[in-house]
């Protein structure tokens, strides 16, 4: 019920690049534009939210997140699953990373590339295989498998800030997600992890903005995305 639909939007890379102006049904993404604005201000709420989640809330949530991604990938045929490794109050905890390994998954986390570009991937194999990252974050220590293997992904499990019905997504604003799915074959299950009330009425979108096919959230557990007709 998550899976990802053939919905390739020939050009959207190209089409819509910051500075062409305004467009009927996406958005705009120039810097101080309605949506960039917007989309600042979606994102301060909600990591203002999740500054004030306590200690207890957040294992809570990661705990309720673990069960259900370890149920969703059940359903999943043999293959790795692209994951990440959370940030502060960011939903997701290594103990799902290791849940997913002890039920015989391969676990592929992000390497932030040096410049703007898709997210090269390496095996997590442990809380040892983690080292020193750029801005103070950990990465894996592995070799580099390079962008490609995101598309041995059987799910991928993405950071999101909010995500709405039809499968737009907000992220921290780096682009990189965006910069990255369009190369994953139809089909593959893209699943943002929330916390309760970041599955909201309507996230801004971009065309460059590439969409999740369902998303997790500690109490409703998972829920399936519609398709808004890009990414
Ligand atoms: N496919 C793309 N090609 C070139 N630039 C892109 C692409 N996707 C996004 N960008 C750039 O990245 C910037 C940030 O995009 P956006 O605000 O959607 O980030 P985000 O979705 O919150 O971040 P992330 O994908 O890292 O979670 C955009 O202003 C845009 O210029
Ligand atoms: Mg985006």
């Amino acid at each position: 019920m998550l899976e990802r639909e053939s919905r390739h939007e020939p050009g959207s890379r190209a089409a819509g690049r910051p500075g062409t102006g305004t467009r009927g049904d996406g958005g705009d993404d120039t810097p101080g534009s309605d949506v960039a604005r917007q989309k600042d201000a979606l994102r301060a709420r909600v990591l203002e939210a999740r500054r004030a989640l306590t200690p207890e809330q957040r294992a809570t949530a990661a705990e309720e997140l673990r069960g259900h991604v370890l149920e969703l990938a059940q359903e999943l045929r043999e293959g790795p699953v692209c994951a990440y490794l959370p940030v502060g109050a960011e939903p997701g905890s290594l103990a799902l990373l290791d849940g997913l390994r002890a039920a015989g998954r391969s676990v592929l986390l992000p390497v932030v590339p040096p410049r703007p570009g898709p997210l090269d991937w390496a095996v997590y194999t442990g809380p040892d295989s983690l080292g020193p990252g750029p801005l103070g974050l950990r990465e894996p220590t592995t070799p580099r498998l390079g962008p490609a293997a995101l598309r041995t992904a059987v799910l991928v499990l993405v950071p999101a800030l909010a995500a709405d019905r039809s499968g737009r997504r907000l992220g921290r604003g780096g682009g990189y997600y965006d910069r990255t799915l369009g190369a994953l074959p139809p089909g593959v299950p893209v699943v943002a992890l929330l916390h309760d009330g970041e599955l909201i009425d309507e996230v801004p979108a971009d065309p460059h903005d590439r969409p999740v096919t369902g998303v997790v959230l500690p109490t409703p557990g998972t829920v399936a995305t519609g398709n808004n007709g890009r990414g």
